[in-house]
């Protein structure tokens, strides 16, 4: 997907978070141009944005101040790449993530694109120094990671080319706030950006705790859900320590050997061995069975949930 906006965003390539990405500019008033390699995916996504903003405006939802059908009307397929690229101001390529497959696309959108468009990738987890390595247009592409399901969970990681100009990150900054997203800059390039190294901090111990036999699958996400999670979607882990103690000097020098002793019985990187990981899907499964249905109607209620929390956090910190 790419979107453009008016002036203009164009979004590389139909999937999950290219359509996500058209909603977010539409809702935030630009003019979106689909281009997928695939006609039948523009189809299909301009379809279910349909469907999916009809909704969002009967449960009051939908992002910003337009209706649906005004939003609707600015998003459109282009079967062309130039004309996709023609007075866009911002390109966010979402095709799949797969390193030769995203530098062939730049390199194809270095060689038509002009001097002020914004070049940005959606990846997970590709490092920008390799994604962007000899375009001509390096200073103007970044990396901007949205987080699954990006209608309803804010965060964009904005993830810089060392040769990114400080430009092209004020401006993405900029034009994610303008759309609803919350912005946050990665200052350097490292493994995994910052979110999946959280992430994958806290999955690494959870898994090691439920392999060791510490605690059962399903006890261990309510730890999450009903203990870390409540206080989580209001304050960070730092905040958390400041608030915990009298500011944080006070919670380092109460509690620093403390966490270094619980540290140090850290075990070592999982091997998410099949036999855990059967273990824990058999948990799993008695709440969601793994078949299709049952995961997509959770997701749903995933994606509910994240709607109403969205707007409790809109009535308790209003921005
Ligand atoms: P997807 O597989 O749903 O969609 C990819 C789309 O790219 C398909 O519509 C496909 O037809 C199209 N495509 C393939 N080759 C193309 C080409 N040469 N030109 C134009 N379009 C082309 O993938 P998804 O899940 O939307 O992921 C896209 C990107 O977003 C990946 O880099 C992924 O890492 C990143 N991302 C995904 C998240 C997720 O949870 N799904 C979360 C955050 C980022």
């Amino acid at each position: 997907y790419f979107v453009t906006s008016i002036g203009c965003v164009m979004i590389k390539s139909g999937g999950v978070i290219g359509r996500s990405w058209a909603m977010l500019f539409a809702g935030g008033g630009f003019q979106v141009k689909l281009y997928d390699i695939e006609q039948q995916q523009i189809r299909n996504a301009l379809e279910n944005i349909r469907k999916e903003m009809k909704l969002l405006e009967q449960a009051g939802a939908l992002k910003g101040s337009l209706s649906a059908e005004e939003q609707l009307s600015l998003i459109s397929g282009c079967p062309n790449i130039q004309e996709a690229v023609e007075g866009a101001m911002h390109i966010q390529e979402c095709v799949p993530e797969d390193l030769e497959l995203k530098k062939k696309i730049f390199a194809q959108l270095d060689s038509i694109v002009d001097d002020r468009v914004i070049l940005s990738s959606s990846t997970s987890c590709l490092m920008p120094s390799k994604l962007f390595a000899g375009l001509v247009h390096v200073k103007q592409c970044i990396v901007a990671h949205p987080v699954n399901p990006p209608y309803y969970i804010p965060l964009v990681e904005l993830v810089p080319h060392p040769e990114t100009a400080p430009t092209t990150v004020d401006r993405t900054h900029a034009l994610m706030k303008k759309i609803g997203q919350c912005p946050m800059r990665v200052q350097k390039e490292v493994a995994g950006f910052v979110l999946n190294r959280l992430q994958y901090a806290v999955i690494s111990e959870a898994w090691r705790l439920v392999e060791e036999g510490i605690v059962s699958p399903s006890d261990l996400d309510l730890v999450m859900t009903e203990g870390l999670g409540m206080r989580y979607a209001f304050i960070g882990p730092l905040e958390t320590m400041h608030l915990n103690a009298e500011g944080m000097l006070s919670y380092c020098d109460r509690y620093s050997e403390g966490m270094k002793h619980v540290l140090k019985t850290f075990g070592p990187i999982p091997e998410f061995s099949r036999a855990t990981a059967e273990k824990v899907n058999q948990d799993m499964c008695v709440k969601v069975p793994d078949d299709p249905e049952h995961l997509a109607a959770r997701r749903q209620w995933r994606d509910e949930c994240l709607m109403r929390l969205a707007k409790l956090k809109s009535q308790v910190q209003p921005q």
